[in-house]
């Protein structure tokens, strides 16, 4: 069993526990504390927002910080999201983006497209529909017959790919996957595709390469399927562009869907980014009739304005490609030192670290040996605080996040990178030492 600290303090990249064990948040909980903890301009942002005005019902009133953080989001994203639907979370904002294009088909006259596309594995939320569309074959006995499952094509794999093919090779045959899939269920049928561009625990921070996302943006728009990016986890900044659509401008997706960075922790949030055009189309024809009772609660959207003026007075986003590719840098020139240490993926400050049993051979470790586990035990005995856990059975690997806060300093890099390597040490002490 992984203890579970009992956390009583927490300030910048650090926590404490009720013993006075100090942990570094190397994975942000689970990739949220973007701005670090403790901040006292966003408590006293939240503070006076409680004071000032604390609730209005989006369905009876508009307000203020929602017009504002609605368009500050829109601006940053540029482009093609103009409009701006805010949730109280990951798993809402995907909810809200699945019924809003599902509206979309029945106003314009498309009653059939009703199938969802993702990826073999992926992660799009815990509501039940949501693992119904989530890539994880260990959920079939509770999720089969019991919710609709998402139709699955294979996720675009670099580090393990099939023995006959390359990386390049396989993220082509990936993207012929979804054409053909698409084709398969008869384009008419189909409403959307959804995919992350850098993933989470389920695929270990798999980005997806220029070439895929190019392709499969061809194939949706071939089709009239709409492309949607979960950056729940990796947008707000994590990978150096604000959106990780931005890293491919010519072949952005219709919708974006982000949260836990856009709150970082400070209060739960999510929005999804939407085209001027879909959404004036709906608001025209039928309007919008789905919310939930905290969409665009003043509180969290006061607090996101606050996070957002960290973002800009710590140019966060830009810190997050530096400060990604110092410890990406400092992990690899120990590779040789650190046998479990497989792969290092990710984009600026969203990694993780995937670890083997054999470097050359990129061989798993043995699912007896439970690495996701042992590997947080180890981080808490040195300081780290790691998020993982076995996603798909350990089908695909085994891999831990590494996602400080953007905040993080070059100094406390250094202090991150020696704490892990003697980490991933312990890790494969125990490991050649057995029996486990
Ligand atoms: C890619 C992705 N989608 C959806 C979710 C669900 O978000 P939430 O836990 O805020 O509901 C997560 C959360 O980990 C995620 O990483």
């Amino acid at each position: 069993m992984v203890p579970l600290p009992l956390i009583e303090r927490a300030q910048g990249i650090y926590l404490w526990d009720e013993h006075g064990n100090r942990y570094i948040d190397a994975s942000s909980g689970p990739v949220v504390s973007n701005i670090g903890h403790g901040n006292e301009r966003v408590a006293e942002a939240m503070a006076r927002q409680a004071r000032t005005m604390d609730f209005a019902y989006s369905r009876l009133a508009r307000h203020r910080p929602n017009i504002k953080l609605s368009e500050r989001i829109a601006r940053l994203a540029g482009p093609g999201f103009e409009r701006v639907s805010l949730t109280s979370g990951g798993s809402e904002a995907m909810e809200i983006s699945i019924k809003f294009l599902r509206q979309h088909a029945l106003a314009t006259g498309q009653p059939r497209r009703r199938r969802i596309i993702t990826c073999q594995p992926s992660y799009h939320g815990g509501t039940i529909a949501m693992l119904g569309l989530s890539g994880d074959e260990t959920l079939h006995p509770f999720l089969d017959d019991f919710t609709i499952s998402s139709e699955k094509v294979p996720a675009p794999f670099t580090y393990r790919v099939p023995d006959n093919h390359t990386p390049e090779t396989y993220a082509r045959h990936c993207a012929a996957a979804l054409d053909e899939k698409i084709t398969e269920l008869g384009p008419e049928n189909v409403l959307a595709f959804a995919v992350e561009p850098v993933g989470g625990l389920a695929t270990g921070c798999m980005v997806l390469s220029d070439e895929y996302v190019r392709s499969v943006r061809e194939i949706c728009s071939r089709h009239g399927v709409f492309l949607v990016f979960d950056e729940i986890l990796c947008g707000t900044g994590r990978t150096g562009r604000f959106l990780a659509a931005h890293h491919w401008p010519d072949a952005l997706p219709d919708l974006v869907v982000m949260a836990k960075g856009l709150g970082s922790g400070y209060t739960p949030l999510g929005a999804v980014l939407m085209p001027a055009a879909l959404v004036d189309e709906l608001a025209q024809r039928t309007g919008f009739n789905f919310s939930h009772t905290y969409n665009a609660n003043p509180i969290s959207c006061a607090t996101a304005l606050a996070v957002l003026d960290e973002y800009d007075a710590g140019d966060l986003v830009r810190a997050a490609e530096a400060r990604g590719k110092q410890i990406r840098d400092a992990l690899l020139a120990q590779r040789g030192e650190l046998s479990v240490l497989g792969d290092v993926r990710g984009l600026g400050l969203v990694m993780a670290v995937e670890m083997v049993a054999e470097q050359a051979a990129r061989q798993p470790l043995p699912a007896a040996f439970e690495a996701t586990e042992r590997v947080r035990v180890h981080g808490l005995d040195n300081g780290l605080m790691l998020y993982s856990r076995r996603t798909a059975g350990g089908k695909y690997g085994d891999w831990f996040m590494l996602a400080p806060p953007l905040t993080i300093s070059e100094a406390e890099c250094e202090e991150l990178v020696a704490r892990l390597c003697a980490t991933l040490k312990a890790l494969a002490a125990e490991f050649r030492a057995g029996p486990w």
